[in-house]
């Protein structure tokens, strides 16, 4: 597919022998116009709060630029009344390559501001996702100068919170044919990241029975259960499956509510816990924590109390993502994407400017030079793994 709508690309293929020359120029630098396009980008998106369910006003900013500015074909997937994903594209609507990040962001809200001293742009999106949005969006914009048009934009609500905007694409009736290739944004310093964890989400419920505090046996407490199962999981804990690639599968209990009061024997109680596999299946896991938590469920029902697991959705094993692209350092990393969410068989890759370490954080920034470098590298791997991908259909056609 590629050979065909990429036809600059194929002109000077020779198989095999030596890779593709690009006609397409790799710059070193942005120039003046295109680095100022890029920053007010950047500025106006990340001045529009947009917390997940709050997404209406970028969108619909975001949607006016890429069409008024940009001349793109932009449709809106309502997922909600007020809540929609962009795609956009030029002369046609199924491309070989879809290039996609996320438009919401975590909460609370944080200004934007820019340090033309320090080159530091702050605030909250700036990193996550934000920086990636606008690299994104001019790398595009300047391969499609090239004639390089075969390819659209995906700017999905809701992936701070499930990827519910991913999902609902992914399942979209009107959606585009397969792509061949996905570039996914996400803050990974500058860096192309050959997976993530998998991740098991869950919520322990406890119940017990009140009474007075000094006749504690009147009663039975769902604290007391809730703390002989989380006991049972920290044992658990050290035992979960692991892998060279990803490291130890890690378990945090996030959040433990319980009870009223000292002197009331507790009713209920609660924990939210996160699980990042490192290996294995969302159902192996799920198979070991039931078994870890067997004797407390029973031992509580004995005392008229239970303990219940509420699996907050199925969950996903580790995600390997392509990365084999010269030229690029590589990581992998530990928080969840939507990369798993956008079913079909394309090849997949994962980058963006900017530290997931800041990313959630009140003092979220990145470097001007980051966001300006996020664009030549975006338009590199575009191109790149435009050639990789052509060059291996080549070779499996010959073998054919
Ligand atoms: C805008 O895009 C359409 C195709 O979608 C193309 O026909 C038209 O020439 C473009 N206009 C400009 C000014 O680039
Ligand atoms: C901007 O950055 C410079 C250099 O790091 C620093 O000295 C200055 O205080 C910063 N300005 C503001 C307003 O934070
Ligand atoms: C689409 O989004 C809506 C709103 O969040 C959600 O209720 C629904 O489950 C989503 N559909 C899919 C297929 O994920
Ligand atoms: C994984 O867990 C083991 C045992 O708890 C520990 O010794 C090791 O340092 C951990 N590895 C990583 C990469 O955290
Ligand atoms: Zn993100």
């Amino acid at each position: 597919m590629i050979t065909q709508l990429l036809p600059l690309l194929s002109l000077a293929t020779t198989i095999v022998a030596s890779a593709p020359q690009s006609p397409i120029p790799e710059l070193t630098a942005l120039d003046a116009p295109t680095s100022k396009q890029l920053l007010d980008l950047h500025r106006n998106l990340v001045e529009i709060e947009s917390i997940t369910h709050n997404e209406q006003s970028v969108g619909d900013w975001l949607a006016t630029y890429l069409h008024k500015e940009l001349n793109y074909t932009v449709e809106k997937q309502h997922i909600t009344k007020d809540r929609f994903n962009l795609l956009a594209y030029g002369t046609k609507r199924s491309t070989s390559i879809l290039v996609s990040s996320h438009i919401d962001t975590v909460p609370p809200y944080w200004p934007y501001y820019y340090n033309e001293t320090s080159g530091i742009i702050g605030g909250r999106g700036s990193v996550d996702a934000k920086g990636s949005v606008a690299a994104q969006i001019v790398a595009v914009q300047g391969l499609r100068k090239h004639l390089f048009d075969d390819i659209s934009l995906l700017f999905v609500v809701g992936e701070e919170q499930g990827g519910d905007g991913m999902r609902n694409f992914s399942s979209w009736v009107k959606r585009p044919d397969p792509y061949d290739i996905v570039i996914f944004g996400e803050p990974t310093e500058a860096k192309l990241v050959c997976g993530h964890k998998g991740m098991l989400g869950f919520a322990l419920r406890a119940t017990g029975k009140a009474a007075h505090s000094g006749y504690p046996w009147l009663g039975a407490s769902a604290n007391d259960i809730l703390v002989e199962a989380l006991g049972a999981l920290l044992e658990l804990r050290e035992h979960l499956p692991w892998s060279h690639k990803y490291g130890n599968t890690t378990m945090n209990f996030g959040r433990i509510q319980g009870g009223v009061a000292a002197n009331v024997v507790a009713e209920t109680a609660s924990a939210n816990i996160a699980t990042r596999l490192a290996a294995g299946t969302p159902d192996v896991v799920k198979g070991l924590i039931i078994g870890a938590l067997k004797d407390v469920q029973a031992h509580a029902q004995q005392q008229g109390g239970d303990l219940d697991i509420e699996w907050l959705s199925d969950g996903y094993a580790p995600v390997d993502i392509d990365c084999k692209i010269e030229g690029f350092d590589t990581l992998t990393v530990n928080y969840g994407t939507d990369v798993p969410l956008l079913s079909g068989g394309h090849r997949r890759y994962l980058y963006g400017p900017g530290s997931i370490f800041v990313a959630h954080s009140d003092h979220e920034a990145l470097k001007r030079e980051e966001l300006e470098q996020a664009v030549l590298d975006y338009r590199r791997l575009i191109v790149k793994a435009s050639e990789v991908k052509q060059k291996e259909d080549e070779i499996a056609q010959m073998e054919l």
